[in-house]
């Protein structure tokens, strides 16, 4: 379905669980965030309903989310039933890799396309750091896995911050050299607990390409990566994997959203940057069927903004990255 400034709006992130194993210092406060209780969290079945109307209005992708993905119990469950709905013909995961590999065979068989994984350094002792207590090799086990398991393309995102891994970000593009990885520099954004320091920790993508380029050589443009949304592709002359990056900042790509976002308590979001959410569960709770939650989508389509306002700080302090779906 098309929205008031032409936009198709094919895609939907459903954060299953707003829990996580990790608290990644730009996402959560050190104490973590209270979580939601269990009762207030989508059921299962209530998140098929979700997606039949979603497939409705012409959602075709589907990304489960969190917090992480894999906490949530049923997620292969899950999985199978968005994947039978009518309409729906991707259905992708981004997760922090850490419980892979219990479940990366069951997740593939159940219908799962694709897998990003999130990953901001290459050192053990940072990525401790930088998720407060993460072991690193847990998360490099999942990405092998996932690669054995025949995802593809496996997608690695990394948030880059100032004087923390900005150093690295040759040693991370020189990864996608030999392996089939697709590394995506993601620009640092004023949300959750980044909301005070991101501005002085902020590293444009231009800066990142430009270290990249100068030390391994030229960046050339990749065309058609699967399920490239608002990431710029590129590959070096003799790479197997490509280095993206994601210009939430420097260069916003709202022009071309074609998302909507679905809250671990179900809220509707017409965008990630808006405080604004259509509630889902109270109608479905009542009673309402596809129909009526169809109803509701479009509500959302014809509320989506025309692009966020996110240089101006972020207006919305109730919800952090994990609790809207990352
Ligand atoms: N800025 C940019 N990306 C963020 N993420 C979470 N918080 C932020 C932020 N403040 C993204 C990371 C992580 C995913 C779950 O959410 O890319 O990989
Ligand atoms: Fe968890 Fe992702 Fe937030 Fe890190 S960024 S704490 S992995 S939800």
């Amino acid at each position: 379905m098309q929205d008031n400034y032409r936009r198709n709006i094919n895609y939907l992130r459903v954060s299953v669980t707003d829990r996580c194993n990790l608290r990644c210092v730009y996402c959560m406060p050190p104490q973590g965030v209270q979580t939601i209780p269990h009762e207030e969290i989508l059921r299962i079945e209530e998140i098929e309903t979700i997606v039949r109307a979603a497939a409705l209005i012409g959602v075709k992708k589907i990304r489960l989310t969190g917090g992480e993905p894999l906490l949530r119990k049923g997620l292969a469950q899950l999985t199978k039933q968005v994947a039978s709905i009518p309409g729906i013909d991707d259905i992708t995961l981004t997760t922090n890799g850490l419980l892979l590999p219990s479940c990366v065979a069951e997740l593939k068989e159940a219908g799962i396309n694709r897998v990003n994984i999130s990953l901001d350094t290459l050192r053990a002792d940072r990525y401790r750091e930088i998720t407060r207590g993460g072991d690193l090799s847990r998360v490099w086990k999942g990405i092998q896995l996932a690669l054995d398991a025949g995802f593809h393309p496996v997608k690695l995102n990394t948030v880059i911050i100032r004087n923390f891994n900005d150093d690295e970000v040759v040693s991370m593009a020189r990864l996608t050299l030999k392996r089939p990885l697709h590394i995506r520099f993601i620009e640092l954004m004023p949300i959750g607990s980044s909301d005070s320091w991101a501005k002085g920790c902020f590293v444009p993508a231009g800066e990142i390409m430009g270290q990249i380029t100068a030390r391994l050589g030229q960046l050339f443009p990749v065309k058609n990566l699967t399920g490239s949304g608002p990431a710029k592709y590129y590959r070096f002359k003799d790479g197997t994997g490509t280095v993206g990056f994601i210009t939430s900042m420097s260069e916003h790509f709202c022009n071309s959203c074609n998302r909507l976002r679905l809250t671990a308590s179900g809220g509707l979001r017409p965008c990630l940057y808006d405080e604004r959410e259509i509630d889902l569960k109270t109608p479905l709770r009542n009673g309402a069927g596809v129909k009526e939650i169809t109803g509701l989508f479009m509500d959302a389509v014809a509320m989506k903004p025309d692009r966020h306002h996110m240089l101006d700080g972020w207006r919305d302090e109730q919800r952090v990255m994990s609790q809207i779906g990352g």
